[in-house]
């Protein structure tokens, strides 16, 4: 926090997300003042974001969806949050049905997620959605240029996701026809793919994708991998570049555009902190005599479904197990947490379809009368009882077909506090690149997934004490706090404050 404060002195923070940190809803709840309640999204992400705005008063811009959070803020869709202590502005942008179709569900979510995620055969383009999404874009940036009007002392403009890979070239633009200036930078939260997969996308959306993130100062992805994906991909796709790749650095129209990995994390502090509350000690006990008795082991997963996640593939692979390793049965049982997701988009409900028939298949197969293998989830988990399942799990599997870091491998690290647990990883993460002494998978490989499953289980107390240990003493050391004073000494480094520290 002290780096952070020094950091942040003399700078406004003008960030940009899809998602907004404090939400407004119906709701029929008595304590609901005129019928609307604030909600708070659980991430990670807004956990560490909220107090360093608090701390900032800068403005956080993102989309306002619904009547209650049109109701709530001003004709310019601005308010002031936290509710109990207002610190900073949130700015709404609205979107009508057809932006969503074509910017969030549409490009975003079917062209640029599959591609990043490798999924092909999820991927769809259509002239609409990106046009779409062009102009949310474009509706965003102006928002953002707004608000660095505003702005007193320096303005540092962070931008979230792939969302908004036009924006940030859109936001230069405004800037400059104004005489403005401002520090932008952008972290991409998912994987970026090689220059062979980012082909596929239509002439227009590929350079309009590539020439827009050239519009930040500095571009932050969670691995070197990622990072030189994005690299090769500007190398081979736009023209008139040149890059020092040992410096991480691209010089286009002029300008230096800096290139770096920075691993994200999660608040280690708060799971660990919920893993030990005794009423988790409590459900978790609950949990072991109720699935995992008699020395059975307890497997648990937890996923938004998500094609990306390798559920299909996970249900496989303990299918497999039961049946070639009759011991197995009654000695293994799995918590899947499985919470719904996008699920307007066809593939998505696809996929949830296939997920609860696939449970009920290998329950249908396996059940006896005291003992059912798979043991369903299907919603939306809060952050006490997640800690209770994490704590309560021998062995947790991580699946990813691909996943820019994963942070469900963390978060069940933090909250083994009586470690004993085993981490079966998927290679395929961001997760695998930072953690050392997990059982590595690769989840295509339903064999190598079965026989990483059994070494798991097998594994001697000894070896998963000294594996967990050594897993949480790393953990702790990389919290999400770290990563965001990473980011921001980094942003420091390239553009030094110019403005006297503001009171405040
Ligand atoms: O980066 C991936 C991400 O957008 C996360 O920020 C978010 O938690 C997750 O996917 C869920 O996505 P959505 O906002 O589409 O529900």
């Amino acid at each position: 926090p002290q780096d952070l404060e020094r950091y942040l002195a003399g700078r406004t923070l003008i960030l940009l997300s899809n998602r907004e940190p404090y939400e407004h809803v119906r709701s029929e709840d008595a304590s609901a003042e005129d019928g609307i309640a604030l909600r708070r999204p659980p991430g990670g992400l807004v956990s560490a974001l909220d107090p360093t705005m608090q701390r900032t008063r800068g403005t956080w811009v993102a989309w306002g969806s619904g009547s209650a959070d049109r109701e709530t803020a001003g004709e310019d869709g601005r308010l002031m949050v936290p509710p109990e202590c207002p610190s900073y502005t949130l700015r709404r942008v609205w979107l009508d049905d057809a932006d969503v179709e074509g910017y969030y569900l549409g490009f975003a979510n079917s062209a640029l997620w599959p591609l990043c995620h490798l999924l092909l055969q999820h991927y769809e383009t259509r002239a609409e959605h990106w046009a779409r999404y062009h102009a949310v874009n474009a509706r965003f940036a102006d928002a953002v240029a707004e608000e660095v009007a505003r702005a007193p002392g320096d303005a540092v403009v962070w931008i979230q996701d792939y969302h908004f890979a036009a924006a940030p070239a859109m936001v230069r633009e405004r800037l400059a026809a104004t005489g403005q200036k401002a520090f932008i930078h952008q972290f991409w939260h998912i994987p970026f793919p090689p220059p062979d997969i980012l082909r596929l996308l239509p002439t227009e959306a590929q350079q309009g994708v590539l020439r827009g993130m050239l519009g930040n100062d500095l571009l932050e992805f969670h691995t070197e991998r990622y990072a030189m994906n994005f690299m090769d991909c500007v190398a081979a796709l736009v023209p008139d570049v040149q890059m020092r790749r040992e410096h991480r650095r691209i010089h286009f129209e002029g300008r230096e555009v800096h290139v770096g990995a920075f691993p994200i994390s999660i608040d280690v502090a708060r799971y660990e902190g919920l893993a030990r509350r005794a009423e988790a000690a409590r459900r978790a006990e609950q949990l072991r005599v109720r699935y995992g008795a008699n020395g059975a082991t307890l497997g648990v997963s937890v996923d938004r479904i998500d094609y990306t996640k390798g559920i299909p593939e996970r249900l496989r692979a303990l299918d497999q197990l039961f049946e070639e390793a009759p011991e197995m049965r009654e000695c293994l049982t799995f918590l899947v947490v499985a919470t719904p997701s996008r699920s307007e988009l066809a593939s998505y409900k696809a996929l949830e379809d296939e997920v609860l028939a696939s449970v009920a298949a290998i329950n249908a197969r396996w059940s006896t009368p005291e003992w059912t293998p798979i043991v369903l989830f299907h919603e939306n988990i809060g952050a006490e009882e997640l800690a209770a399942i994490y704590r309560a799990g021998d062995l947790c599997l991580v699946s990813s077909l691909q996943d820019g870091m994963n942070l469900v491998a963390k978060e069940f690290v933090a909250c083994n506090v009586d470690e004993q647990g085993v981490l079966v990883l998927s290679r395929l993460t961001g997760a695998a690149e930072e953690i050392e002494g997990a059982v590595l998978i690769n989840p295509f490989n339903v064999d190598g997934v079965v026989a990483g499953l059994r070494e798991a289980i097998a594994m001697p107390q000894a070896q998963r004490r000294a594996r967990m240990r050594a897993m949480r003493a790393r953990l702790r050391r990389a919290t999400i706090f770290d990563w965001l004073a990473s980011i921001l000494a980094r942003v420091d480094e390239l553009a030094p404050p110019a403005a006297e520290p503001l009171p405040r």
